[in-house]
């Protein structure tokens, strides 16, 4: 397993890149989402988009299990979409490319996502709470938002 470099400076472009679907999930896919979730426990993080490390591709991995209590809140998820949202939540976030940054965001507090995983099978799950809200927010990475665009003026 290999640490990779993450992304923390905000104006760097490839943290404001529209990333691209993965066609094929091929070893050197598999090699990337595997290092980044290496890469996410060794800095304590509960989420992180292959976007942070570099590549613009469809790509995030999230483990929330320690806080949520929930022992299936984790996941390697290729091409994410969310298909249904409802009922919203706010919660503290923080993001590993914004270090020492904490601030609170709304967003859906149940959602269904739609992905492949790393046999390059369709699944789909449905996420709640602390979850739901890391998916949301490793999402909006692979649309180049970042959490501090919620921020109010
Ligand atoms: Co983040």
């Amino acid at each position: 397993m290999k640490k990779l470099e993450i992304i923390t400076n905000p104006k760097n472009n490839i943290l404001r890149t529209e990333c691209k679907e993965i066609v094929k999930i091929n070893q050197k896919m598999k090699d990337l989402a595997l290092n980044m979730m290496y890469t996410m426990k060794v800095e304590d993080g509960i989420g992180l988009a292959a976007s942070q490390v570099g590549v613009p591709k469809r790509l995030l991995v999230f483990d929330c299990v320690e806080i949520s209590g929930r022992e299936h809140d984790y996941g390697i998820l290729f091409n994410p979409h969310i298909s249904h949202s409802e009922g919203s939540q706010v919660l503290p976030e923080g993001c590993l490319s914004l270090p020492g940054k904490k601030m609170k965001v709304e967003r859906a507090s149940k959602i269904v996502v739609e992905y492949k995983d790393m046999a390059g099978k369709k699944k789909q799950r449905e996420l709640e709470e602390l979850a739901a809200q890391v998916v949301q927010h490793e999402i909006d990475h692979l649309n180049g938002r970042l959490m501090t665009d919620y921020e109010r003026n």
